[in-house]
């Protein structure tokens, strides 16, 4: 007989087999794309299209597929300022086959540069071309199947305190993000164009900011047309924290998409005691309604970020080995996460 101790002090696989063979079993109440009344999206890596394991809840449960990292500048653009879209073809191939939405992310982030941008010397006008000459080259490849682009991820920072420093705003100042909305609107003018953030839910002045970034865009007539809220959520957020931001940025009517939901255990801590599941059911509750409280006008989609938690960044990160953020286990089976928007959406 393992004790707990043993758990505790074993290896975080064997805690994380504990936690996954006591997680609760849910109640399956129906595909979550045909319950919801907006896209269920999921992310995406290459890898995964030929896993049965992991296709087998994607093409039942989910109808969106966001590339977790393969149309990225860290994937796309080689240093000598050619492109590789091998991996990115692979997903839109994919998501033609399987009757899914694709979604691009993303264009412009001050998480990524590429040392083909690096080595643009002189004056900034030759940076702005390679600036949009990459824009046009990436969204204009999946004009007509891309439905809607991140085209600037993540660009208040964390404190609030203005917007973040990057390359891109280096050369082109704040208006770079302007620029990306225009150039995106030239290269595929049907597709959606969000602005994407994180810890909206979390941080208020962040979320300030983001909101007068927002206003500032429009009034300048920056063709944003949608937001997107990240939600990497932690079980300590408190209770209608994420409906209360959800109204606010809902306030301009734009389209919102609820775009990498997770829910973690608050810290990576192993928590073997608290009913994790409950907890988690009841945020991804309160983010499911938020979202179907919106008119449908508003209600782009809802992305999870992941299928299963085994495929989950988190898990990816070190201390991250025991998180359950997602909501079908390792083993494709649903868990509370999944019955409490299925029950949500069903309800709708
Ligand atoms: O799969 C390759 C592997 O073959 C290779 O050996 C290894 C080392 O080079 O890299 C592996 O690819 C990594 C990939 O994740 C899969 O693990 C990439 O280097 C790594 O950059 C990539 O990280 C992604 C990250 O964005 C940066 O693109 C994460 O998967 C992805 O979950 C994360 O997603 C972000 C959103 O875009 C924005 N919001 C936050 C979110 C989480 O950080």
């Amino acid at each position: 007989m393992t004790t707990r101790r043993a758990l505790l002090a074993g290896a975080p696989a064997l805690a994380l087999a504990a936690c996954e063979s006591r997680a609760q079993p849910a109640a399956y109440v129906g595909a979550l794309k045909d319950l919801a009344p907006f896209p269920i999206g999921t992310c995406v890596m290459s890898g995964q299209i030929g896993d049965p394991g992991w296709r087998t809840v994607a093409d039942q449960h989910f109808s969106q597929l966001t590339p977790e990292w393969e149309l990225k500048m860290e994937a796309v653009l080689r240093p000598d300022g050619s492109y590789d879209f091998t991996a990115a073809d692979a997903i839109a191939a994919y998501a033609r086959s399987s009757g899914k939405r694709l979604y691009g992310t993303t264009l412009v982030w001050y998480a990524q540069e590429s040392p083909a941008f690096d080595r643009i010397d002189g004056t900034g006008a030759r940076f702005a071309s390679a600036y949009r000459n990459y824009i046009a080259e990436v969204s204009g490849r999946y004009r007509g199947q891309a439905v809607a682009w991140d085209v600037v991820n993540e660009p208040v920072a964390e404190d609030g305190n203005g917007l973040r420093d990057c390359i891109w705003r280096r050369n082109l100042g704040e208006g770079y993000i302007d620029r990306a909305f225009e150039h995106a609107a030239e290269a595929d003018p049907a597709a959606l164009r969000v602005l994407n953030e994180y810890n909206l839910e979390s941080l208020p002045a962040k979320q300030r900011t983001f909101l007068r970034l927002v206003e500032g865009l429009l009034k300048r007539g920056a063709p944003v047309t949608a937001l997107g809220t990240q939600s990497h959520l932690d079980v300590s957020l408190p209770r209608g924290a994420y409906a209360a931001h959800m109204r606010e940025l809902a306030a301009f009517g734009l389209p919102i998409h609820v775009s990498e939901l997770d829910i973690a255990r608050g810290g990576g801590r192993i928590d073997l005691r608290g009913d994790i599941g409950a907890a988690q059911a009841r945020l991804a509750e309160e983010v499911a309604q938020a979202l179907l409280d919106l008119p449908p006008a508003q209600r782009f989609a809802l992305t999870l970020w992941g299928v299963r938690d085994s495929d989950s960044w988190l898990r990816r990160r070190p201390g991250g080995e025991a998180e359950t953020p997602l909501a079908f286990d390792a083993a494709g089976r649903p868990k509370p996460i999944y019955e409490a928007l299925a029950r949500a959406f069903a309800a709708a």
